[in-house]
């Protein structure tokens, strides 16, 4: 079996999900359920007895531990973080907390773990660290896209978290023989993820008809990848990754957000008309230090481990819109009052012409 970390949230969910049908190898599920974090979206494995769930902490000393010793996992997969840049803006101390050194007390669990399996079990054990694009910093409209080897230049305090975990693995593995492999992915899209993402919270805001808040100019640039696709490398690099290796993982999708966002109002129109949804867009005050361009050169997994991504934004934003179209309970269900507040905070200004 496998550890899974911060598997109730949205790529994790995906992850697991996607692992069961694709492998049925069983799954422990450790997750501390913060806000991100829901058991609704692991509805789909209810009564599975392929999935035990544990909501505990990847920092937790003795919990760790203890779940290893109990499940033996032949692997742990840890995207157990915090994960959104304008909260990391707003409340850093939590990035610094999980995705430093609550990840450090992971490795050490870990470490002491794998340290004490036996020869053949040590061989074949490996530590998957999901990280991000982000840590490469920002790119100009003609810099080539980053590799694996592009030197980390991270610009938000959740950017910076993230380069520091991934500096941590690599150390663990330099240091003391972790056998741990690090994916950097690019900006993930698809089913259950949290409406205070672009794409998700655009489709909630157009669904309720309240303005649909583009940053700046809209002409910020991201490399989007559908969240089944990421699934599919993290198996990929997972079976026959090299432990030390880092691997990109991208989408070949290039995106302005201001086009991101008139192809949600597009495949809204076409799937739920009744709304000129285009004219909810509002241009609005822009991120801090926010980057300017992201974009992912994947030929190292495509040539090593025969990845590549299935879907076209087209595909999968179609699909994307009509999981939410069809899962307004679970839609309902994570608009609670935590997530009004955030909003409210977040968006409280107006738009950027009033500034
Ligand atoms: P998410 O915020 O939706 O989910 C994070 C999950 O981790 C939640 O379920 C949360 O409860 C859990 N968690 C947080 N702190 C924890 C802790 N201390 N112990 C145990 N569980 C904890 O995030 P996501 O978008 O699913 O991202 C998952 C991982 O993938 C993150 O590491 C993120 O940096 C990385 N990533 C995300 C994207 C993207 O576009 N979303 C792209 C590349 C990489
Ligand atoms: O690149 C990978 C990263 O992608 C992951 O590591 C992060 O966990 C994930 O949150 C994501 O980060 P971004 O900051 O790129 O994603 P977000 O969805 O927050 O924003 C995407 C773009 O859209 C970004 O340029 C900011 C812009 N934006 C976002 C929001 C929430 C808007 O214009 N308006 C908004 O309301």
């Amino acid at each position: 079996m496998i550890l899974v970390t911060g598997g109730a949230g949205f790529i994790g969910a995906n992850f697991v999900i996607d692992w069961l049908a694709a492998t049925g190898e069983p799954v422990v599920n450790l997750d501390k359920l913060t806000y991100a974090g829901n058991l609704g979206n692991l509805a789909p494995l209810e009564g599975d007895a392929r999935h035990v769930f544990v909501r505990g902490d990847i920092g937790d000393p003795a919990l760790v531990p203890q779940l290893l010793a109990t499940h033996r996992p032949r692997a742990v997969v840890n995207f157990a973080a915090e994960s959104h840049v304008d909260r990391s803006i707003h409340g850093p101390a939590a990035f610094i907390e999980t995705n430093v050194a609550a990840t450090f007390r992971l490795l050490e669990s870990v470490r002491g773990y794998c340290a004490a399996l036996d020869g053949a079990a040590r061989e074949r054990f490996r530590f998957l660290q999901v990280s991000t694009d982000e840590v490469y910093g920002s790119l100009g409209p003609q810099d080539p896209a980053f590799s694996e080897t592009t030197a980390y230049a991270p610009n938000s305090p959740y950017s910076a978290s993230k380069a520091a975990s991934d500096h941590l693995v690599r150390a663990w593995h330099h240091t003391y023989g972790l056998p741990a492999l690090t994916t950097n992915c690019s900006n993930n899209y698809g089913p259950r993820q949290f409406p205070e993402k672009l794409i998700p919270l655009m489709i909630v805001n157009a669904l309720a008809g309240k303005p649909l808040p583009v940053y700046g100019d809209g002409a910020n640039v991201r490399d989007w990848l559908y969240v089944g696709d990421h699934c599919g490398a993290i198996r990929a690099v997972l079976e026959r990754g090299r432990p030390g290796e880092v691997y990109n993982v991208g989408g070949g999708a290039e995106m302005r957000n201001i086009d991101v966002v008139k192809a949600i109002c597009a495949t809204l129109a076409r799937l739920a008309p009744g709304r000129d949804y285009a004219a909810q867009i509002e241009f609005v005050r822009d991120r801090p230090g926010h980057d300017r361009r992201y974009a992912i050169d994947a030929r190292k997994i495509g040539r090593e481990l025969g990845w590549s991504p299935a879907e076209t934004f087209a595909t999968g934003l179609e699909r994307t819109v009509r999981w939410y179209l069809d899962n307004a309970q679970w839609l309902a269900s994570v608009q609670s009052g935590d997530y009004q507040r955030w909003i409210a905070q977040q968006y409280a200004t107006s738009p950027a012409a009033a500034d």
